[in-house]
């Protein structure tokens, strides 16, 4: 049987830095507030012409360069984002950026901050079981855009960014992906959406189909509604049952773990599973304070940020973990 291999990430961050301090400007907050409470400082926000899909291609394209694959060698683009410039999928206009000749099959995976970890895992699923053999896996979010910045609740939180890694196949002893587990919760959504607004729903299912009301109106979606609270205690609880899973599944325990690397949302969310898992802080990784929650882009930002910093060497065991809405949550142990 076949094996994947990590091979080479990278990262793209929009220019405009936003503060604490900037946003103590627009809400009711203050610095030490946020970063108290969160471990959050600064985010970066995409403005002006800022295009997702640019800041995506650009990660993918450092990846591929770290990994010394050629962009007409990729054979699959995965666009792990909730926030895509098309309702139709993101992931052929970075195909078409990074100008893979092969017309590679690119298509979106929409799991809010788990969506990378899924990504990971079906790339893998795509290697071994159907012939592929490099697979470019994004991570790119623009939450700012489905923000409302004049909710303190949510509005602190979140931040713009892509990060990338390409999955290459290789001889089963090399493996890199060890185990894996992953989960939803449907029930959960209430505490954490961007739903199609209700308006339109109400008005679509409250005519029992009247032609009166044809045509529909046009839809959209609403901003993120978060229940922090709830959600904080079910990051708690499920992230490090996820990563005891898959630690079991691989037959390990957390000693042989050098990094941990959770999404990005909290860091008192980071120190509870650090705790939990009983893993030191110095083999924690966390860059939350320059970020935020960049959603489905965190965990290959962290990582990549980790690799190019010499952090994360090769050969190095780390557990990863995403969670967030859907509700959705999963872990990846993985060998860089
Ligand atoms: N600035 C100042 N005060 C604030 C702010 C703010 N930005 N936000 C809330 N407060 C106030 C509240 O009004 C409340 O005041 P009160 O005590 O007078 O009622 C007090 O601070 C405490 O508020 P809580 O909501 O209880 O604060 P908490 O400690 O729970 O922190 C937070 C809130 C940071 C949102 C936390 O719950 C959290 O991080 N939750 C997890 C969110 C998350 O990780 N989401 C990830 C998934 S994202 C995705 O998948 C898209």
């Amino acid at each position: 049987s076949k094996g994947c291999k990590l091979l080479g990430s990278g990262s793209a961050i929009p220019s405009l830095q936003v503060s604490n301090d900037d946003l103590a400007k627009i809400v009711d907050t203050s610095d030490e507030w946020i970063s108290v409470r969160t471990g959050i400082r600064n985010r970066r926000v995409l403005s002006g012409k800022d295009s997702l899909t640019n800041l995506a291609a650009e990660a993918a394209r450092k990846a591929l360069e770290m990994a010394q694959v050629d962009a007409d060698d990729v054979d699959m683009v995965l666009m792990c984002t909730s926030t895509p410039e098309d309702l139709f999928g993101s992931a052929p206009q970075i195909q078409k950026a990074l100008g893979c000749k092969k017309y590679p099959l690119s298509y979106d995976i929409t799991a809010a901050c788990s969506g990378f970890v899924l990504g990971l895992v079906s790339a893998a699923c795509h290697i071994r079981g159907g012939g592929f053999n490099n697979v470019l896996v994004i991570g790119a979010d623009s939450l700012s855009r489905y923000v409302d910045w004049t909710d303190r609740g949510t509005s602190i939180l979140f931040g713009d960014a892509a990060g990338a890694v390409l999955v290459q196949s290789c001889d089963a002893e090399e493996d890199g992906l060890f185990a894996f587990d992953l989960h939803s919760d449907g029930d959960g959504q209430r505490h954490l959406k961007a739903s199609f607004t209700e308006n339109d729903i109400d008005h679509a299912v409250g005519t029992n189909g009247a032609i009166s009301d044809f045509p529909p109106r046009r839809s959209s979606y609403s901003c993120i509604q978060m229940n922090g609270k709830e959600v904080f205690r079910f990051a708690c609880r499920s992230v490090p049952q996820s990563i005891e899973s898959a630690l079991q599944k691989a037959g390990l325990d957390g000693s042989n773990i050098d990094w941990l690397l959770l999404h990005q949302a909290n860091q008192r969310i980071i120190d509870a599973v650090a705790t939990r898992l009983e893993v030191p802080p110095e083999r924690v990784i966390s860059n939350l304070a320059n970020y935020g929650n960049t959603s489905a882009a965190s965990i290959p930002l962290a990582l990549d940020e980790a690799v190019r910093s010499g952090k994360v060497k090769a050969g190095h065991m780390i557990a990863a973990a995403g969670f967030g809405a859907g509700l959705t949550w999963g872990s990846a142990i993985v060998r860089w």
